[in-house]
């Protein structure tokens, strides 16, 4: 097996079409899971789970896409590893390299899953760190296209809320796939200048930054939001529960929007703050068919990680 990892740790990393294939993938993988067939191309695989932070969907959609899949999961929280005690996360890399088959990661900053790319002979995927959240984005486009149809183009997005990992994830997904998005935010909550300079470089159609949610949700037919605070910015929470009330995705603003758009909330949701219990309850909210998206397509990324496909 001399092959190069296919690591996945930003949206950036794959071409157009590789994230098509990866969705179109997952719709078929769901397919066949509710029609009862079984698929167990990874038997005798073992996938690694190292999480620094906790996850209730990512961790248990992936064990649950691998168990499904044949294969077997070793979960580490990373407070349990010689990590946490000082051990280079290189020589972690190329160790666990040697047990497993596939490497999920958690973490806070980008560079770390960089660094443990970098050293590690088995595919590396971003579970979420600080800066992005690419295989999230990946099944919430899925569930766009299940209820908007899957001509993206046509299509205008709007994120609610925080300029975060999850924004970051749908600024790329908007350049590499071809789809208005339109991101309000508080004034010095705006996403990453570098990453929106360089969507909006290879973007065929506008990446805008508001700070007006009216004007953003105005005829969009996806309409996002996120948590205020995200992990790791706990002791912001409540300056930033001020600062954030106005970009509450409630009915009043969805009042504003076309009757037939979707809301998504890539959850956890805080009932009260970005989202109302009238909303996520409501009839535009697909929260719970985004939610189980999300095991259908770990298990294409997991096929396409390990080359399960290749071997026929
Ligand atoms: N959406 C998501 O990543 O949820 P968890 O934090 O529960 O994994
Ligand atoms: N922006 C959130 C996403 C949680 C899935 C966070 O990083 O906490």
């Amino acid at each position: 097996m001399n092959h190069h990892p296919r690591h996945y740790l930003a949206v950036s990393d794959l071409e157009r079409d590789q994230l098509l294939q990866m969705i179109n993938r997952a719709i078929e993988l769901k397919k066949r899971h509710k029609q009862g067939i079984p698929h167990r191309p990874a038997v005798g695989k073992v996938l690694g789970m190292l999480f620094e932070k906790p996850s209730t969907r990512t961790r248990i959609s992936f064990e649950a896409a691998m168990f499904q899949l044949g294969g077997d999961v070793s979960f580490m929280p990373s407070r349990d590893l010689q990590l946490k005690r000082g051990e280079p996360l290189k020589d972690t890399a190329r160790v666990l390299s040697r047990y497993l088959d596939c490497l999920v990661v958690r973490t806070f900053g980008q560079e770390i899953v960089n660094e443990l790319a970098d050293w590690s002979d088995i595919p590396v995927i971003n579970g979420l760190t600080d800066q992005h959240h690419p295989c999230q984005i990946l099944s919430d486009i899925m569930t766009v296209m299940e209820f908007k149809g899957h001509d993206l183009p046509r299509l205008k997005v709007a994120w609610i809320g925080d300029g975060n990992n999850m924004s970051h994830s749908w600024i790329q997904a908007a350049a590499r796939l071809g789809f208005q998005l339109t991101i309000a935010c508080p004034e010095g909550f705006e996403p990453d200048q570098a990453i929106l300079a360089e969507a909006r470089a290879e973007a065929s159609l506008p990446i805008e930054v508001i700070h007006d949610p009216r004007l953003a949700v105005k005829d969009a037919d996806v309409i996002n939001t996120d948590v205020w605070a995200s992990m790791g910015q706990d002791d912001e929470a409540e300056k930033r529960r001020r600062i954030f009330r106005p970009f509450q995705v409630n009915s009043d603003l969805l009042a504003d929007c076309e009757k037939d758009a979707i809301v998504l909330h890539c959850l956890p949701a805080h009932r009260g703050e970005e989202i109302t219990e009238e909303v996520i309850e409501g009839r535009q909210s697909v929260v719970w068919d985004q939610a189980e998206n999300k095991m259908h397509l770990h298990k294409a990324i997991l096929e396409w990680a390990m080359r399960l496909q290749d071997q026929g």
